[in-house]
């Protein structure tokens, strides 16, 4: 099958969307991060609906169809560059206080909806790998290929912390790692879609294998497959 779905689950700073922009690109595949978006809708409520140091969740979701979230591809990155209503907003969305705010956001089923049927629509051709952490269970269950990804939380917060302490340098691990727990325990324990590993999923543990090592692996499963 060369228009295959290709589901990447599993927690924060797994490196999941490098996996999945670097298999794209071998494979001549689109590479969809769904992240993106629920962090898009997050800085769209924090730019809007900002009230008494919250997000106005209720009144944002009254508002998505206002929301109009692009993808556009950077050649030079081999990946794509998120658009919020027309403005590039790639790194914004990286930023720690929408990290802090976008579980909340992402446990609301009405949001959700918005989302996976995007989401679907994007995916529905094939030859696409989409990483988040409903893909294999929720938007594609059918998917041809799903990988779950995971590692020590004390790892990931390393590795966060070394990509995000470049730009800010008053964070410290300590939050980085307290941020990832939140959104750990948020993902897994919300209603709606909760953050759970696909049956037949490939797991995929990285907390002692380099990103060469993790995606070599993925690569040669990928090769087995089709
Ligand atoms: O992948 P990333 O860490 O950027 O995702 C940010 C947050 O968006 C996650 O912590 C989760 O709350 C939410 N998310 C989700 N479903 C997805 C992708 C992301 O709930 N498919």
């Amino acid at each position: 099958k060369y228009s295959p779905i290709i589901a990447i689950d599993g927690y924060s700073s797994t490196g999941k969307s490098s996996y999945a922009k670097m298999l794209a690109k071998k494979f001549g595949w689109k590479h969809i991060d769904t992240g993106a978006m629920y962090r898009a809708v997050t800085l769209y409520g924090i730019q809007f609906f900002w009230e008494d140091q919250n997000i106005n969740i209720s009144k944002l979701e009254l508002h998505l169809n206002d929301i109009h979230i692009n993808f556009k591809f950077n050649p030079n990155f081999y990946s794509n560059d998120t658009y919020l209503n027309g403005a590039n907003v790639e790194n914004e969305i990286r930023n720690m206080k929408v990290s802090e705010w976008v579980s909340s956001i992402a446990e609301r089923s009405a949001i959700r909806k918005f989302l996976v049927e995007q989401q679907r629509k994007i995916g529905e051709n094939g030859g696409i790998v989409m990483d988040g952490r409903d893909i294999g269970t929720v938007v594609f269950p059918n998917a041809d290929l799903k990988f779950f990804i995971t590692a020590s939380v004390e790892e990931r917060a390393k590795r966060r912390f070394l990509e995000l302490h470049k730009k800010d340098k008053s964070l410290t691990i300590e939050k980085v790692t307290k941020n990832l727990q939140k959104r750990d325990y948020i993902d897994e324990n919300r209603k709606d879609s909760p953050l759970i590993m696909a049956s037949d999923a490939f797991l995929i543990d990285n907390t002692y294998l380099t990103q060469e090592e993790t995606y070599k692996k993925m690569e040669q499963i990928v090769i087995k497959r089709f």
